[in-house]
């Protein structure tokens, strides 16, 4: 019980667990001090930080904008919408023709619940012009240079394309899945995709890397 009335002490991590505390700062030390040529990594900005450090780590948002499994969550749909925007707008991707997953926890699981989607027992990756199968890229590593057209543009070619977004793009660790809107060798991507994000592979999306 402290002196206010209130039975719950909520203390910041330096008090609550200095141990946490002490590593993490180490590694914090760590980055700042060395060299890292990593490819696959970035050094995100402090805004990211706040935002992945926010109450909305708290929330469960099954589901899709408008169509949740729980209640409260109008902010997460107004966050989830708003990223959906700006991953279109990233890609300068018209969201007539695609649309976007913003829930994969990263683009592991993001191509694992593409060839969830649309992959049937048996089934291979092909070449695909020449066999008649969906095309997809996993533009993790470009997808900052693919943002800044500064390489060619897999939307002009590609069914489905696949991205993290922290690496080039230097977002919170999280990935995306943009599919065509249009029907692919007659399977609707949108809803084969959706689907195999959630429920098939995820339950929970990390609400609090959302805004990338
Ligand atoms: C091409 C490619 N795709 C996916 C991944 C894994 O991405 P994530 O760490 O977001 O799961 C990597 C890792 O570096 C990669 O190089």
């Amino acid at each position: 019980m402290i002196g206010n009335g209130s039975n719950f002490v909520d203390h910041g991590l330096s008090e609550a667990d200095p141990e946490v505390r002490s590593i993490i700062d180490k590694e914090k030390e760590r980055q700042f001090k060395s060299l890292e040529l990593i490819a696959s990594e970035n050094f995100t900005s402090r805004a990211v930080m706040e935002a992945v450090g926010s109450c909305l780590t708290n929330k469960y948002s099954e589901g899709l904008p408008g169509k949740r499994y729980y209640g409260g969550n109008e902010y997460i749909d107004e966050l989830e919408t708003l990223c959906q925007q700006r991953a279109l707008e990233a890609f300068q991707v018209d969201g007539k023709k695609w649309g976007v997953d913003v829930q994969p926890l990263s683009c592991s699981p993001a191509n694992f619940e593409v060839y969830t989607a649309i992959l049937k027992p048996h089934d291979r990756l092909m070449i695909a012009d020449a066999v008649g199968a969906f095309l997809m890229m996993d533009m993790a590593h470009i997808s900052g240079l693919v943002a800044a057209s500064v390489v060619a543009n897999p939307f002009e070619y590609c069914d489905i394309v696949t991205t993290a977004t922290h690496k080039s793009l230097r977002g919170p660790r999280g990935g995306l899945i943009f599919f065509k809107k249009d029907t692919v060798l007659g399977v609707d991507l949108e809803s084969a995709i959706n689907n195999a994000v959630f429920p098939g592979i995820q339950f929970p999306c990390r609400e609090n890397a959302l805004l990338t």
